[in-house]
């Protein structure tokens, strides 16, 4: 465990050393900061084999194709998958892998999607917009406090279910996730799983579950910003591309065209396009820096401190019962959004607002806009001092 102050981590690792001594960023929920070895190996790229990968011959396009194929291999790895069962794909972010997964499954193979109440607009929206274009049931789960999804087996009897399995507004886990899955390929229907919060510290879950497809970002992951799918061969073969273009296909006609088929480069099924070669450059790096340490304990301890001081204060309600790296709160006499304005003046950067969970927190809970919180490797004991002092001031200023 790495539990050194930012002016250690200066000297000693030098990960995070360009950061400002006084800013303070608790936004890594949204995107955690990229480690200096990130930065440099975008740098690198653009510096020393700036190409196009899948169709350029010369020296610096094999560099690049090279690379291409070691990051999808090393997040595989990083999940313990097989490339044998699994393909990569990347994509711009969380959100554009489940549009592209979503409206590419063979729809007519499903009775309805299913998703649950807690999801970021990211999912609730995208399943709402492929029930309304092929006509299919939808049924919107409800999540317990502690994050285990509720349902019935008759709502899984050929179900696209599609869910998080961290929540981005305070980090709950859908506790039975393992079940979830089970139960789902039992009635013949397929678990697709939003792991944009979970990659760095859901991984030994992620690990263990038999997802049929799985979102993610490496902005969420101190990689650059850039998003992906793992999904398995057995289905992407059977995907429709709903986006088409350069990179895709083996041949084409006047009026028709075959996608590539190659068994090795499926992935091309959701690549259309020049992709963001340098960001890919920059997560294998990301990949490399995360398994080289345990980046999420001291986030987490963090986090932890700052809960207990923050909901010992007058009048603070967290939406969370236990800790976790991400949480929010909101205060019974002040505005979320001027509390997040306070903040911002001393240096500390939270987050203010319903976080892309409208539904949810507006209208299932009825909530206010809350603050969140949610911390990173680059986070010191003077973060957790500062951002405690400040909350106590700012919340007397505005009693
Ligand atoms: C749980 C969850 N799902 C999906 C997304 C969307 O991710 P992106 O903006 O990278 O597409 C987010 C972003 O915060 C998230 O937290």
């Amino acid at each position: 465990m790495n539990l050194f102050s930012r002016k250690e981590n200066q000297s000693e690792a030098g990960d995070f050393a360009y950061l400002q001594p006084n800013d303070c960023y608790i936004d890594v929920a949204c995107q955690s900061l990229r480690p200096q070895c990130v930065i440099d190996a975008e740098v690198d790229y653009y510096q020393h084999y700036n190409a196009c990968g899948g169709r350029v011959k010369h020296r610096w396009g094999e560099q690049v194709d090279k690379k291409v194929d070691q990051t999808r291999a090393q997040l595989l790895k990083y999940l313990g998958k097989s490339a044998g069962e699994y393909e990569v794909a990347f994509t711009l972010n969380t959100t554009y892998g489940i549009n592209m997964v979503l409206h590419a499954l063979p729809v007519g193979e499903y009775k309805r999607i299913v998703t649950s109440d807690i999801e970021h607009n990211s999912v609730l929206l995208p399943t709402l917009s492929v029930a309304q274009c092929n006509n299919l049931d939808r049924i919107v789960l409800s999540r317990n406090d502690d994050g285990s999804v509720v349902y019935d087996f008759t709502q899984l009897e050929n179900a696209i279910v599609v869910l998080n399995s961290i929540s981005n507004i305070d980090g709950r886990q859908c506790l039975n996730i393992n079940d979830l899955a089970r139960d789902v390929h039992a009635r013949g229907g397929i678990l697709c799983v939003d792991g944009a919060q979970a990659m760095v510290s859901q991984r030994a879950t992620l690990s263990r579950l038999d997802f049929d497809c799985l979102f993610g970002s490496s902005h969420k992951m101190y990689g650059p910003s850039l998003g992906f799918v793992i999904i398995k061969k057995s289905l992407l073969k059977k995907c429709t591309p709903a986006l088409i273009g350069g990179g895709m296909v083996s041949d084409v006609l006047k009026d028709s065209y075959t996608l590539i088929n190659d068994d090795n480069q499926l992935y091309s099924r959701l690549e259309p396009g020049l992709q963001n070669w340098a960001g890919i450059m920059g997560f294998s790096k990301a990949l490399e820096w995360l398994s080289a340490d345990d980046r999420y304990t001291p986030a987490l301890a963090r986090a932890q401190e700052v809960y207990e001081g923050v909901k010992q204060l007058p009048g603070v309600i967290m939406t969370n019962a236990t800790p976790s790296s991400t949480f929010a709160w909101y205060s019974k006499s002040a505005d979320a959004h001027e509390i997040a304005l306070m903040y911002s003046k001393s240096d500390i950067m939270v987050r203010s607002g319903y976080f892309c969970c409208h539904y949810y927190l507006q209208h299932v809970k009825n909530l206010p806009p809350l603050v969140r919180m949610s911390f990173g490797a680059h986070n010191t004991k003077e973060d957790v001092a500062k951002i405690l002092d400040a909350t106590a001031t700012i919340l007397t200023v505005l009693r």
